[in-house]
C-alpha cells in the first residue's frame, strides 16, 4: 500500500526487524504514559509467535513507521480478539498521516484473517477515528475507561475482562 510517493505500508520482513527496535525506542522517548518497554514488548511478542500482524512504513530502506497486533484473551479464553499497538512513528515525521495509514492497514489485515475484533489502549480521540469505541462490560483494569476502545468486525462485542499476551509484562 503506497501512502505518499515514497512511504510504502508492507508486513516486516527479517532485515526490519533491528530498525524497528531503534523506531520505537524513539518514537517512545517523549509520548506520555509509557514505561519505554514497547520495544521490548515486540521484540518478546515476536520471540513467542505473537506478533498476529507486524506491518512497518518503509521509505527506501528505511523504517518510519511501525503497528504491532497481538492475540487478546477475554476472561481467559481465546474468542478471536486482538489488541493493537505498540504503533510507533518516527518522530520527524509524525502528523503527517503515517500512523493514520498504518492504523487502517493493520485494522484490515486483521479482518482478512478473520478476527472478531480489536481492542486499542491508548488516547480516545485518536483512536475513535478508526472506529473503535468504548465498550462497557469490555473492560481492562487499572486505567480509565474511556483509553480502552474496542471495534468489532462480526458485530459482537465479548464482556470480561481483556488480558494482552505475557510479552507486554517484558522489561529487556
Ligand atoms: C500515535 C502515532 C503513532 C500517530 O502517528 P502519526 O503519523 O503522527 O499520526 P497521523 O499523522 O496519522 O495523525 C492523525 C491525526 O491524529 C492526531 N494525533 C496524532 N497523535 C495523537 C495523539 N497521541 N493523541 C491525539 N491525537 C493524535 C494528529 O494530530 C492527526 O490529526 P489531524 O488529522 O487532525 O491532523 C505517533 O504520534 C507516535 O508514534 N507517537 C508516539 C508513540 C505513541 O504514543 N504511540 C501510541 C500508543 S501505543
Amino acid at each position: 500500500m503506497e501512502v505518499t510517493s515514497e512511504v510504502i505500508i508492507r508486513p516486516e520482513r527479517l532485515d526490519d526487524i533491528p530498525k524497528i527496535h531503534a523506531l520505537t525506542i524513539a518514537a517512545f522517548l517523549n509520548a506520555e504514559h509509557t514505561d519505554h518497554t514497547e520495544q521490548f514488548i515486540v521484540l518478546r511478542l515476536r520471540e513467542a509467535g505473537a506478533l498476529t500482524v507486524s506491518l512497518v512504513a518503509a521509505v527506501d530502506d528505511a523504517v518510519v513507521g511501525h503497528a504491532a497486533i497481538s492475540p487478546v484473551t477475554v476472561d481467559g479464553a481465546d474468542v478471536g480478539w486482538f489488541g493493537l499497538g505498540p504503533i510507533s512513528v518516527d518522530p520527524s515525521r509524525q502528523g503527517a498521516g503515517i500512523g493514520s495509514s498504518l492504523m487502517d492497514a493493520a485494522l484490515n489485515a486483521l479482518r482478512e484473517l478473520g478476527a472478531s475484533g480489536c481492542v486499542v489502549l491508548g488516547d480516545p480521540a485518536y483512536y475513535s477515528r478508526f472506529g473503535f469505541r468504548v465498550h462497557r462490560g469490555l473492560e481492562y483494569p487499572g486505567v480509565p475507561a474511556e483509553y480502552f476502545q474496542a471495534i468489532s468486525f462480526d458485530g459482537d462485542v465479548p464482556s470480561g475482562i481483556v488480558t494482552y499476551h505475557d510479552a507486554f509484562a517484558a522489561t529487556e
